[in-house]
């Protein structure tokens, strides 16, 4: 009897199928609890990083006992404490009908259409006080949307600390250098707000100029990514108008305190 026949040639490869589509799906399922801890522990990492509290090696959620979450209501500027800000995802909440609002085009500076009207803001204590807000923000860039956390003085609420993006799909060695440890550091001490508390915050084309009277609210453009810079400027002043944190930025100025 011939061996090689047309019938267990596909009998072998269909057995072959089901053995790697049942490993796949065994291995998906086993790992995604671990999955969904890494990311977790990615976003912590990622959020203590704009607070200045990253440090290798060490206790990610002992660090981040230092940081309390909350969510807020983007439209009134209040905190929503109804919503667990640990499971909150307004990345899938933009999209929901109750949850999400359309963006009116002429105002949608970051490029993003929808957005939640509920958001987690992560308060970072030195010595019990509120030092710093990392407020989220994500927007267009060229080729990708950015999400990023900017990490500000609790004290004048316009002192930015940081600007970290934790994904995005730009270009590396272009707009990819976002990431840069050398472009991200000029953002430490630059003001996101004017004396009259209008957004002052600029992404320059180009190099800033020093002497200039208002390098204090201006970063160093992308060489070559002019595009994606010009993203993050315009993510940064939907984010911190009236249409963004805007609310709850006057909320806290009103209160003089968090809570
Ligand atoms: C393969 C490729 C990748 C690019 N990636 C980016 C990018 O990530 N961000 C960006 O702003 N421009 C990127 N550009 C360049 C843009 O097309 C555009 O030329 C640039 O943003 C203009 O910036 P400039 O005026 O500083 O040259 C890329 C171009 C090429 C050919």
């Amino acid at each position: 009897m011939a061996k090689d026949t047309m019938s267990k040639t596909f009998f072998v490869a269909f057995a072959l199928c089901v053995v790697c589509s049942v490993l796949v799906s065994a291995a998906a399922v086993v790992l995604k609890p671990t999955q969904a801890a890494n990311k977790l522990a990615d976003k912590k990492k990622n959020i203590l990083s704009a607070a200045g509290l990253y440090e290798d090696g060490a206790e990610i959620d002992a660090l981040f006992e230092q940081i309390e979450a909350r969510v807020v209501d983007l439209q009134s500027g209040q905190y929503a404490d109804d919503i667990d800000p640990s499971t909150f995802d307004f990345v899938s909440a933009a999209k929901d009908n109750e949850l999400g609002t359309a963006i009116d085009p002429g105002l949608d500076r970051a490029g993003i259409k929808r957005r939640s009207r509920y958001i987690p803001v992560y308060l970072v204590r030195k010595r019990g006080a509120v030092d710093k807000i990392v407020l989220p923000l994500y927007g267009k860039g060229l080729w990708s949307t950015l999400y990023g956390f900017l990490a500000i003085d609790r004290d004048d609420l316009s002192t930015i600390r940081s600007l970290v993006y934790y994904q995005h799909g730009e270009t590396p060695g272009l707009g990819g250098e976002v990431d840069n440890p050398a472009w991200k550091a000029q953002w430490n001490g630059k003001q996101a707000f004017d004396a009259e508390g209008n957004i002052a915050i600029q992404v320059m084309r180009g190099a800033v100029d020093p002497s200039s009277p208002s390098a204090h609210s201006q970063v160093d453009g992308l060489s070559g990514a002019t595009i994606t810079a010009r993203g993050v400027h315009d993510m940064l002043h939907y984010w911190l108008s009236e249409e963004g944190y805007g609310p709850y930025l006057k909320h806290l100025r009103s209160e003089g305190g968090i809570g």
